[in-house]
């Protein structure tokens, strides 16, 4: 059955260039990013993981561990680890999965025969501390993704977590959040004691909490 937001991300357990792993474990009860890519010693995903590996600090700020996966062999990620770190100037600092029987690669449909037969596409998997699928965006292969876009959604989601807000379209850190709709003007009048602008009922924007 495909996953879908909401539902409790699949445990399993895995090899990977950190040693064996149960991912519920791996995350603890902080937040969680799985991300597939399709092949080692390919160019994009060299950049990608370079890219991970550079944003460790963004990622550990908010509590947040990521774990990569292709379904080559641990070997061939020991091996192609050390052009990361000689082409991108970070060597891997998080665990890669090796999937090579497709069995973490299956449970979370990170194959789409049509785009890529045998190989994971770009799949991205952000997990919250309940252990709850929170985001999941796909990418070709062709298409490197923008993990500056993962961290500001990880944002979102934390703060959203905990307020009654949303945030609007391009919002990033520190920008005007919209209050909820489910909030009545009188409940909102106690949570954002210094108001909002209405722009429209159901459009009430104020200052980030
Ligand atoms: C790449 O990472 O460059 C790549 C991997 C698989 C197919 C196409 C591109």
């Amino acid at each position: 059955m495909a996953i879908l937001l909401g539902d409790e991300a699949p445990n399993f357990q895995a090899d990977t260039t950190e040693g064996p792993i149960d991912f519920h474990d791996y995350l603890g009860d902080g937040w969680g990013v799985l991300f597939s890519h399709p092949k080692d010693y390919t160019p994009v995903c060299t950049t990608e993981l370079g890219r991970v590996a550079a944003l460790k600090d963004e990622f550990a700020k908010r509590n947040c561990k990521v774990i990569g996966l292709s379904v080559d062999p641990l070997s061939d990620h020991e091996g192609w680890s050390k052009d990361i770190e000689e082409t991108q100037g970070t060597a891997l600092n998080f665990p890669l999965i090796a999937d090579p029987d497709r069995k973490v690669a299956n449970q979370y449909d990170m194959i789409h025969p049509s785009e890529l037969a045998t190989l994971t596409v770009r799949s991205v998997f952000i997990v919250g501390p309940d252990k709850k699928v929170k985001l999941m965006i796909t990418y070709p292969a062709s298409t490197g993704r923008n993990f500056d876009e993962i961290l500001r959604v990880i944002d979102s989601l934390q703060l959203t977590a905990k307020h009654q807000v949303a945030t609007p379209v391009d919002w990033k850190d520190g920008d005007d959040v919209i209050i909820v709709p489910a909030l009545s003007n009188d409940e909102a009048k106690e949570k954002f004691p210094n108001g909002w602008k209405e722009l429209k009922p159901y459009l009430r924007v104020t200052a980030q909490p």
